[in-house]
């Protein structure tokens, strides 16, 4: 299968969808300014908060890595959802506050309860080691994404 390509205008800020891409589920998710805003305040609770580990395409801006947003567009998040422990699907928990009180939002693995945030970038201090990979992808208009 080729590169996949996926309408992004109709999802609501704060949604997410899935895509299938080369048999993996491929996310894109709406992120808020609200949401955007809670990742720098992350990084000490993060394995790899700069994204130091090649789990995103290597073209991918360096400010973007550095300022924890991962995306080409900061709106619009797109990971491949494979929990990088034993390979789980992780559920999409953007509700502050839903697993506990410091929570900000982000993915939680339902196999062995590792933590990424809205970046999917993984929480320390459970068995994931990885940051979910972003996958190889651009944009053909404003809101038509090319995966692949
Ligand atoms: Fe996700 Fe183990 S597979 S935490």
């Amino acid at each position: 299968a080729g590169p996949v390509e996926v309408d992004v205008s109709k999802l609501a800020v704060g949604d997410m969808m899935t895509v299938q891409w080369r048999g993996r589920p491929i996310w894109i998710i709406h992120r808020s300014k609200e949401e955007l805003a809670t990742l720098p305040k992350m990084v000490p609770q993060l394995v790899d908060p700069y994204s130091h580990e090649p789990q995103q395409p290597p073209e991918m801006s360096n400010l973007h890595l550095q300022e924890g947003i991962r995306a080409v567009n900061p709106e619009y998040l797109v990971l491949v959802g494979i929990c990088t422990h034993l390979g789980c699907i992780p559920s999409y928990m953007p509700e502050p506050g839903s697993l506990d009180a410091r929570w900000p939002g982000g993915f939680l693995c339902p196999c062995h309860g590792s933590r990424y945030d809205l970046s999917g970038r993984v929480l320390a201090n459970y068995p994931a080691p990885l940051n979910l990979p972003v996958p190889p992808y651009y944009f053909e208009t404003d809101t038509l994404i090319k995966i692949g």
